[in-house]
C-alpha cells in the first residue's frame, strides 16, 4: 500500500505510539545552511569522498583531508539550528512530549556530525529550566557519525579525544575554507601546521566516522531500535549502513515509519507515512509546534 500523506492520522500515531526513534540525516540541517550530500549542491558531487572522507584517504594526504573538514567546521560554526532541530528538541523533552505523545520515550539518531542537534537541545533546555535537569541527561541524542569539533588522536597508544571549536583550528588552515568552497584545495599544508593532538603532538584526525569505519553506540542504537514501535525518519536519502536500514526493522517488528523528505529517498514507498517537503516546516506541523522567533516553544491545542 503507498504511504500516506494525513497529517491528522500521522499525529494519532503519534500519540498512540509508545517508543520512538528518530534516523536524521544531512537533510536535517540544510535550512541552517549546511550543504548536504547527494541532493543538490552536495558535498560529494563536489568533492571526493574517498580521497577526503576514509581512513586510506586521509592517511595519503592529511592536509587535504584536513582542509575539507576546517571548511566544514567553519561552515557549522556559522550555522544556527533550524525548526526542524528545535521541533526534535522540543519532542525530546518530556513536558512537551507528554502532551504529545503520552507515557513515550524518544531517541533522536542522527547521522549528523555538525553538532546542530546539540547545540538546540542545550537552547531549548535553556528555556525549560523548570525540567531541572541538563540537556544531555534529558533530551536523548545519539551523534552516530561522531562531532566534527572532536579532534582524535591518531597515535595508537594514545587516542586522546579533545572537543576543539578553535577557528581556526590552525593558523595554517585558517582562510582555506573560501578555496574549498570554490572546489580546490591547497596541496601543500606540511604535516607539522595540522591539528596535533595536545597531549602527545602525535597528527590528529577529525572525530567523525569514515567510510568504512564502525559508527558509535551501534550497540545501544539496535536496543532502541529492537524495542521502538515508530520510527521518524527526518532528512536522509537513505543510501548510507546501518542507519539506511533502522526503518524496515522497526516496521519488521511490527512498528510504524514515517519519511520527512525534500525528495523522494531510497525505500520511503515501504513507509506507512511520506510526507515531501522541507523538514523544517513539515516536522513543526507534524508535532503540532509553535515556535516562536523569541519565546517559549508551545504545543497546539486541537483547535489550532
Ligand atoms: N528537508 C527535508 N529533507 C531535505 C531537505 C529539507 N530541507 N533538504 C534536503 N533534504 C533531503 C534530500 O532530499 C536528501 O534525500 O535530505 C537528504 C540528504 O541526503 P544525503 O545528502 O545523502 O545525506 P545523508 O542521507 O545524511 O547521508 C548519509 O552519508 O556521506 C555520508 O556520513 C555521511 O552521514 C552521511 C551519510
Ligand atoms: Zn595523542
Amino acid at each position: 500500500m503507498a504511504p500516506s500523506n494525513n497529517m491528522d492520522a500521522f499525529r494519532e500515531l503519534l500519540a498512540s505510539s509508545r517508543h520512538i526513534v528518530a534516523v536524521a540525516g544531512a537533510g536535517l540541517s540544510a535550512a541552517s545552511g549546511i550543504p548536504t550530500f547527494r541532493g543538490a549542491g552536495g558535498m560529494w558531487r563536489k568533492y571526493n569522498a574517498i580521497s577526503l572522507a576514509t581512513p586510506e584517504g586521509f592517511k595519503a594526504n592529511p592536509s587535504l583531508s584536513w582542509q575539507f573538514y576546517h571548511y566544514r567546521r567553519e561552515t557549522a560554526l556559522r550555522a544556527q539550528p533550524n525548526n526542524a532541530h528545535r521541533a526534535l528538541s522540543a519532542f525530546s523533552l518530556p513536558t512537551i512530549r507528554q502532551q504529545i505523545s503520552p507515557g513515550s520515550t524518544f531517541t533522536l539518531i542522527t547521522q549528523n556530525v555538525d553538532g546542530l542537534s546539540q547545540r538546540s537541545n542545550d537552547q531549548i533546555a535553556a528555556m525549560f529550566p523548570e525540567e531541572g535537569n541538563t540537556a544531555d541527561e534529558k533530551l536523548q541524542l545519539i551523534e552516530m557519525h561522531g562531532k566534527l569539533f572532536d579532534v582524535s588522536c591518531t597515535a595508537k597508544d594514545c587516542r586522546h579525544v579533545e572537543y576543539n571549536t578553535k577557528s581556526p583550528i590552525t593558523e595554517a588552515l585558517g582562510g582555506t575554507e573560501l578555496l574549498v568552497e570554490h572546489g580546490t584545495l591547497d596541496p601543500d599544508i606540511p604535516l607539522e601546521d595540522l591539528p596535533r593532538c595536545s597531549k602527545c603532538g602525535s597528527l590528529a584526525r577529525p572525530g567523525v566516522v569514515w567510510f568504512g569505519e564502525r559508527p558509535f553506540h551501534l550497540d545501544d542504537i539496535d536496543k532502541l531500535v529492537e524495542k521502538a514501535d515508530l520510527c521518524v525518519v527526518v532528512g536522509t536519502s537513505s543510501t548510507v549502513y546501518p542507519a539506511a536500514g533502522y526503518a524496515m526493522e522497526v516496521q519488521e517488528n511490527g512498528g510504524k515509519v514515517a519519511v520527512f523528505n525534500l525528495d523522494r529517498s531510497e525505500g520511503d514507498e515501504e513507509a506507512d507515512y511520506l510526507f515531501l517537503g522541507p523538514c523544517e516546516e513539515t516536522l513543526v506541523q507534524a508535532f503540532g509546534l509553535t515556535i516562536p522567533e523569541n519565546g517559549k516553544i508551545s504545543v497546539n491545542t486541537p483547535s489550532e
